[in-house]
């Protein structure tokens, strides 16, 4: 512990604003330390270890903070493209692929800093059976499915099964396109509604649905549909008809995550232009 304190106190650029992911890294090496020592019988040296530890946790936190109130105040001047856009480049710069899967990393730190989103206090009203519980998807996949899909103002853009309302809000934040959740769930449509006002974000509607009694005035709207696996079974097989359909009128992109990439990719109405996995966003298109 004496040599990460003595390495961490000595960095200045520990407290760059910009070196979040550093700090993040950091931090989570404290927790590690400072869990460890709850409970165990300290001397006096562990004792002054252990306030030096506190002490650095609570100065990166405040750092951290200090962040995520420039970040939203950028946002609320309207300024939410290149606030963000710095991270989600900078995140992907960094010349290496960005990492499949579920885990999470800075990157969602990042966010929820900045969205300060609220889980709700009782536990979520889930119908269960071919509905799949809440998880959002990770934020790096989110960047690298914004970076890709380059929405413009003449986009719309549907999460369907949106819970908290991430990708829609970022969607919002960093693109001019109209940006729509589409969620069962009462209390994450009223956490993200509160995001959007407090963020002053305007070009984002949250609607509390069941997607597949969703109102067609709002489907046919979209160019962009987002999927990261609400549903399986016959409820996506429903919901993928209702897709076709609107793929029949006009040309869309379908972004997915998780299993229902596979069900997307057997599918002879939509191309995509690069093997997909279920384990990164793949992008499919309507075929013309
Ligand atoms: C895996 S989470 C994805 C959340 C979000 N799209 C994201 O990527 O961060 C699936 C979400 O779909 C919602 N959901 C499940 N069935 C639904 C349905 N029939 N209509 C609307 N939302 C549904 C769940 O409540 C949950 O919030």
């Amino acid at each position: 512990m004496e040599a990460l304190l003595h390495r961490c106190e000595g960095q200045s650029a520990l407290f760059d604003p910009l070196h979040f992911a550093e700090r993040i890294a950091a931090l989570d090496r404290l927790e590690v330390i400072l869990d460890l020592a709850e409970g165990t019988d300290e001397t006096t040296n562990d004792k002054a270890l252990l306030g030096r530890a506190q002490a650095l946790t609570s100065q990166l936190q405040a750092a951290n903070n200090a962040l995520f109130v420039e970040l939203r105040s950028e946002i609320q001047s309207g300024n939410g493209h290149a606030a963000l856009g710095r991270w989600i480049s900078a995140s992907q710069d960094q010349g290496t692929e960005i990492k499949p899967g579920l885990s999470y990393d800075w990157r969602d730190d990042l966010v929820t800093g900045i969205l300060e989103l609220e889980e709700p206090d009782s536990p979520p009203v889930h119908p269960g059976g071919e509905m799949v519980f809440y998880q959002p998807t990770p934020a790096r996949h989110i960047f690298e499915m914004l970076s890709s899909l380059n929405l413009g103002a003449d986009d719309v853009l549907i999460d369907l099964g949106s819970g908290l309302g991430h990708v829609p809000l970022l969607a919002a934040i960093t693109t001019p396109a109209q940006c729509i959740g589409i969620e069962l769930e009462p209390a994450y449509i009223e956490s993200a509604r509160r995001c959007a006002t407090d963020l002053g974000v305007s070009n984002v509607d949250f609607v509390t649905e069941d997607v597949s009694q969703a109102d067609l005035s709002n489907l046919s709207r979209a160019t962009v549909f987002y999927l990261y696996t609400p549903f399986t079974g016959t409820l996506l097989t429903t919901v993928l008809g209702k897709l076709r359909d609107q793929a029949l009128c006009r040309s869309i992109r379908i972004a997915a995550f998780g299993p229902c990439v596979e069900a997307l990719a057997a599918k002879e109405w939509l191309e995509t232009q690069s093997p997909s996995q279920s384990e990164r966003i793949a992008v499919f298109f309507s075929r013309g």
